[in-house]
């Protein structure tokens, strides 16, 4: 068999089929919202990695801290055969934890991007061409199922991704990963911490303004995929911490009156001055809370890890 394969469950035209219901649903209720996954076009994904280095974006480089301190501790704690990555994108980081698998057999990156995974696959197989890489597009919230590779298997979700689910979203995804795990199995987890609020806004409204265009980024994607009208000079770009559900809450807010037409859809979406749409969470997380809510999905937490500044966490729990 070759060693690169790729599996689509993700057939192309659902996309925009999803798109107008999440419109519909999101931009005809009071308070106004949108799911944050419709970012990642060609542009948005572009902009995600210029954030990724900026000064004040501080998960990626604490959670790689983390991965390249702790990557001979996974291997030992798992002995993973399989390692399934969801929402792969480059694989940057997942290199120092694939090094660090002496009985590696198979990677199966995840993700909706095909072009991604492309790249990100044929790369792995350069530098680990005994590895089977089974490239899956696939939405990870979806139905998804996993090809037959060898145990154990280790299931990372890094990049603290999980925030970006609502608190319902997210005890479905552990149900479902739980459910793709068999015991034994692992979960990698990477999570964003609670720390001040000064430090989150920051990482969430840069100086040079790259958040500000990859929030706005929405309406470009609207517009090109549904032929909406909007005007993203129309709207101010908002980072806000919400202490009660301790999350990030991405805005953006209308400078004017106005009202955004979507042909397509027969939808017209009125703006009063100043009325917000919220794009994102990103939920900020404390070690008593992830344990909790992986313990109620069959997930026990074995090991917490973080970087030196306690900013970002990884764990590692095993399905019992
Ligand atoms: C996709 C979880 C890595 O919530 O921090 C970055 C996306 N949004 N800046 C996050 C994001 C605004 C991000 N993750």
């Amino acid at each position: 068999m070759s060693p690169f394969t790729m599996t689509r469950t993700l057939p192309v035209d659902t996309t925009t089929a999803a798109l107008r219901e999440d419109v519909t649903d999101g931009l005809t209720r009071t308070p106004k919202r949108l799911p944050p996954k419709w970012f990642y076009d060609a542009r948005g994904s572009e902009l995600f990695e210029e954030i990724t280095r900026l000064s004040e974006y501080y998960p990626t480089r604490a959670e790689r801290e983390i991965l390249i301190a702790r990557a001979a501790e996974i291997a030992d704690a798992t002995g993973a055969r399989t390692l399934v990555e969801l929402g792969s994108g480059s694989s940057e980081k997942t290199h120092h934890l694939i090094r660090a698998l002496p009985d590696l057999r198979a990677y199966v990156p995840v993700d909706v991007s095909e072009s991604a995974l492309e790249l990100a696959g044929r790369a792995l197989l350069t530098e680990h061409p005994e590895l089977t890489v089974h490239a899956m597009v696939a939405d990870f919230m979806n139905g998804l199922t996993l090809p037959d590779t060898p145990g154990p298997r280790l299931l990372a979700f890094l990049g603290g991704t999980i925030g970006n689910l609502l608190p319902s979203e997210r005890a479905e995804f552990f149900t479902a990963v739980s459910s793709l795990l068999s015991p034994g199995d692992a979960l990698l987890l990477g999570t964003d911490l609670v720390k001040d609020e000064a430090t989150l806004v920051a990482a969430y409204d840069d100086a040079q303004g790259v958040t500000a265009a990859f929030n706005k980024n929405v309406l470009a994607v609207l517009n090109r995929e549904l032929g909406a009208d909007f005007n993203p000079a129309d709207f101010d770009h908002l980072a806000v911490w919400n202490a009660e559900e301790e999350w990030i809450e991405m805005r953006l807010r209308a400078r004017k009156e106005l009202t955004a037409k979507i042909p397509s859809m027969d939808l017209a979406i009125h703006f009063a001055a100043g009325e917000e749409v919220r794009t994102e969470v990103s939920a900020k997380f404390r070690e008593k809370k992830v344990r909790t809510e992986l313990a109620a999905a069959g997930l026990e937490s074995r090991r917490w890890w973080t970087d030196a500044q306690g900013r970002f966490a990884l764990s590692l729990a095993v399905r019992t």
